[in-house]
């Protein structure tokens, strides 16, 4: 059985990662999208809230589990019995955090392959942080996030 992972932050999910998942999951036997928690880091929403959000606009599709995991990605992998990492790259500006992620995963466990997906070219400019701004500033976010998550940074912005 092929099983992959795609990990990310993920807050929260844009069309830009559903577009990903979508293709894995047409590849791939079995996607595990994992919420990378990092305490450290100030989000949006919370690990549970993205999760569900996650859930909700994945739940077509058979073969595609959420999980969440604090620590190292290699360290999720070794438990969990995963060899592959997909991630997606949009433009040039990508290719050196994503090729550093890469070799420092593959130097932490010999295992551990990554995979690129070039992310479609209407994606390639989308990213959690750029929606959160525009939508910060009332700008139009639709067509970039699910309209659940579009409702549900809307319902955040409210708290602000
Ligand atoms: O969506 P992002 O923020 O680009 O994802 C980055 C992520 C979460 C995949 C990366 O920061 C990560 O793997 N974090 C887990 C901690 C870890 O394993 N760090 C070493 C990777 S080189």
């Amino acid at each position: 059985m092929m099983k992959v992972v795609y990990p990310g932050t993920f807050d929260p999910v844009t069309n830009g990662h559903l577009d990903i998942i979508e293709r894995c999951s047409k590849k791939f036997d079995k996607i595990i999208v994992l919420v990378l928690n990092n305490p450290s880091k100030k989000h949006m929403f919370s690990v549970e809230e993205r999760i569900n959000l996650l859930k909700d606009v994945t739940h077509e599709l058979g073969n595609v589990e959420i999980a969440s995991f604090t620590g190292l990605l290699v360290d999720y992998m070794k438990e969990n019995q995963v060899e592959l990492i997909v991630r997606g790259l949009r433009a040039v500006s990508d290719f050196e955090y994503e090729m550093q992620m890469a070799l420092m995963n593959n130097r932490l466990y010999d295992n551990a392959e990554t995979l690129f997906l070039i992310a479609r070219n209407k994606y390639s400019y989308l990213s959690s942080s750029i929606v959160k701004e525009v939508a910060s500033f009332n700008g139009n976010i639709k067509g970039l996030v699910p309209e659940k998550v579009e409702l549900a940074i809307k319902e955040k912005l409210k708290g602000v």
